[in-house]
């Protein structure tokens, strides 16, 4: 079915084509350019009647992906057990729909924003299992087809590498992740099923713990597809390119791909010139680590401007975190930062095309250190070619080639995108 319904998309795609438009440059069409699934950002429900923020979220040049900030959690979509609640995740899905944006669905196990019934109610390992299992499974189910990436569990591990103590570990122990893992598997066969954490982007105790999960959930011979570093960072900070790179490459050689979930790098505020500057380098910074290796799949900030974003209510005094300000003004200098961190990317660009507001790299490892594959991609461009592994082949609105490189299958993701697997 898979198969039949990508031949009549391609026809459909190419009958449309007429003369090769290219996008415009922004942070998703540099990502893209670069081999990249995506650059998107969280959306929450507040943005969603907010008709500037809708404008700016919906520029697909920008924002190739979104994700639902809170609207897929367990207390808005099981809030009381098994009576379930889709529509805010729905709005998400309609929004991505619309706009052509790949959906990363998130959470399905997290002990934050877990309504109080899944803890309290003196579940055994048996009946907890089983009211994890519906809760995955029904979630899973809804949104199969929509979601490209699922985050299975989140934030399971204390700073030590430890686990953290939550009704899930608490009661089944380390195996609620595999049985996790497999409930979404069996839900959705084709969605991407992710690890996510934070302070799991540099190498130490908690980056380790994550790798173990995921050597964990194999051992059960079940399938995990990825690693989300959610890289809630702070400005002066966050990782070096050499850090990121290293750090990165030590979660795909276990044969997992990773994404940067939820990147955004707070400070003081008001954010002095000196601490905007030095953001502008930090999200370069990222971006390059991912650049540096082709299994980062992409990066998503969590919401793109400051009006929405969750930090001043969790860190006070802290904020500014993001690359729009509160009155949704674009900060140039920090997009100008993610840009020039993807490089020029642009496949008609003359080797000149770099934007001139690039901050000053720091001069860190060169990439060809890295034992990995040189991570540069070269931008696809004629529809002759073949596509590398990890790369898009198809879907609505894509214009590029469509030949993998063998040994690989172009496989649908979701409509608007097939990639090379
Ligand atoms: C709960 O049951 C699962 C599945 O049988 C098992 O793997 C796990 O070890 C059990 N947990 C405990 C704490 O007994």
């Amino acid at each position: 079915m898979i198969a039949h319904s990508f031949t009549l998309l391609l026809a459909a795609t190419s009958a449309l084509a007429g003369p090769l438009q290219r996008r415009a440059d922004g942070l998703n069409t540099r990502a893209k350019n670069n081999g990249k699934l995506y650059f998107g950002t969280a959306v929450d429900s507040s943005g969603q009647s907010d008709s500037n923020y809708m404008n700016i979220l919906s520029n697909s040049d920008d924002f190739g992906q979104i994700t639902p900030a809170n609207a897929m959690k367990w207390d808005t979509v099981e809030r009381s057990r098994n009576s379930f609640n889709f529509g805010p995740g729905d709005a998400v899905a309609n929004i991505a729909a619309r706009n052509g944006q790949f959906l990363r669905c998130h959470a399905l196990v997290w002990h934050s924003q877990l309504p109080s019934w899944v803890g309290s109610s003196g579940f055994n390992n048996a009946t907890l299992i089983q009211v994890m299992k519906n809760h995955i499974t029904q979630t899973v189910t809804h949104w199969k087809g929509k979601c490209g990436h699922w985050d299975v569990v989140n934030e399971a591990l204390n700073e030590d590498g430890s686990y953290r103590s939550s009704p899930f570990y608490n009661v089944i122990g380390e195996a609620f992740l595999p049985i996790a893992f497999a409930a979404a598997a069996a839900a959705d066969p084709d969605v991407k099923l992710y690890y996510n954490d934070y302070n799991i982007e540099t190498p130490g105790a908690k980056a380790s713990g994550a790798q173990r999960i995921v050597r964990l959930i194999k051992s059960y011979g079940v399938k995990i597809d990825g690693v989300g570093q959610q890289a809630h960072l702070i400005v002066g900070q966050s990782p070096s390119v050499a850090t990121w790179t290293s750090n990165i490459n030590a979660f795909t050689s276990l044969g997992v791909d990773v994404a940067i979930t939820e990147l955004d790098i707070r400070t003081k505020t008001p954010a002095s010139s000196s601490a905007v500057a030095q953001q502008a380098i930090d999200y370069a910074n990222s971006v390059k680590g991912c650049l540096s290796n082709t299994r980062c799949v992409g990066i998503t900030i969590w919401d793109f401007t400051d009006k929405y974003s969750w930090i001043p209510s969790v860190f006070p005094g802290e904020g500014s975190a993001l690359p729009w300000d509160s009155n949704l003004q674009k900060k140039q200098q920090v997009y100008n930062g993610i840009l020039s961190g993807w490089g020029s990317g642009t496949p008609t660009a003359t080797p000149t095309a770099t934007p001139t507001a690039t901050p000053t790299e720091t001069p860190t490892s060169s990439p060809t250190s890295s034992s990995t594959t040189t991570p540069t991609a070269t931008p696809t461009s004629s529809p002759g070619e073949t596509v590398p592994k990890w790369q898009q082949c198809g879907g609505t609105g894509y214009e590029g080639p469509t030949q993998c490189v063998s040994g690989t299958t172009c496989t649908m993701l979701n409509q608007w995108y097939y990639q090379c697997l």
